[in-house]
């Protein structure tokens, strides 16, 4: 992970494209692209966590004088140590935190997107990294019942200070709840309602990914998508499974009255 000033700096001048009311981050044009080797310069991870990391990067660099919350943290610190280097506060929630810990301004502890364990007008900023198609997923591996989109975020807004800002990533044609796996971005922007929030931008990471590899679909996953996917038909969920993984993020602000 670059320190909070590379990032900054890599991050500094425009990295997208406007493609269809989208920001489209293709690989190609990608500060992370090696262009003579062709190759992510992020060492680790499948195709899709090096996006996950420069999209942590290129959002999460400077939380100078913030409180931060993070949702579903799981065991990822990455996130946590951007924030932390570049000045902020951080404090996270993780449903899979024993419920003993509680969680305090500056440190971790048990608590779920439905129900955050904090008053209101707390934080400047809450983030999610790779979570959130979680939050309203039905079947295997969900750490706890589906929770309604609308309520977790009516819970992030209220822990928001008027005018703070989210930042959510998830993958798209992967797993979690069937928006995300059928990507279906119209269904997922609509929980963002525009009287709440204001300033919404939606990336699309290696929705364009040549010249790197196609990563797609794979079979391991099907079980799991018949499983969570009641709304689509059979020709949509095919033609789902035909498309590239590709990572969406949300950024928005909440609306001050
Ligand atoms: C795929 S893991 C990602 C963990 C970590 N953020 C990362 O990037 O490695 C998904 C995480 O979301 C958490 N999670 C699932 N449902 C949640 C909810 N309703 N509220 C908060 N976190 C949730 C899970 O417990 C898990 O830690």
């Amino acid at each position: 992970m670059a320190s909070p000033n590379l990032a900054k700096e890599q991050w500094a001048n425009k990295y997208w494209n406007e493609v269809d009311g989208f920001r489209n981050i293709s690989c190609a044009t990608c500060p992370k692209l090696d262009k003579k080797q062709q190759l992510c310069r992020i060492p680790f991870g499948t195709p899709l966590r090096k996006c996950v990391v420069a999209g942590i990067e290129a959002h999460l660099h400077n939380a100078k004088g913030k409180s931060v919350l993070e949702l579903g943290f799981g065991r990822f610190s990455l996130a946590k140590n951007l924030v932390k280097r570049s000045g902020g506060i951080w404090t996270g929630i993780e449903p899979r935190q024993s419920m003993d810990k509680k969680p305090k301004i500056g440190r971790g502890g048990y608590g779920h997107a439905e129900n955050i364990p904090f008053s209101d007008e707390t934080f400047d900023m809450v983030f999610g990294i790779q979570t959130l198609e979680h939050w309203g997923q039905k079947c295997s591996g969900a750490a706890r019942a589906p929770s309604e989109y609308e309520d977790c975020l009516n819970e992030i807004l209220r822990v928001l200070k008027p005018g703070g800002t989210i930042y959510l990533d998830a993958p798209i044609h992967l797993h979690g709840n069937e928006m995300f796996i059928m990507g279906d971005i119209e269904r997922i922007k609509n929980h963002f309602a525009d009287d709440l929030w204001c300033n919404l931008v939606v990336e699309r990471w290696r929705y364009d990914y040549q010249p790197l590899e196609r990563y797609a679909p794979y079979e391991k996953l099907f079980d799991e998508w018949k499983e969570e996917i009641t709304s689509y038909s059979v020709e949509e969920v095919e033609m789902a499974k035909q498309n590239p993984i590709w990572l969406l993020t949300i950024s928005a602000e909440k609306r001050t009255p």
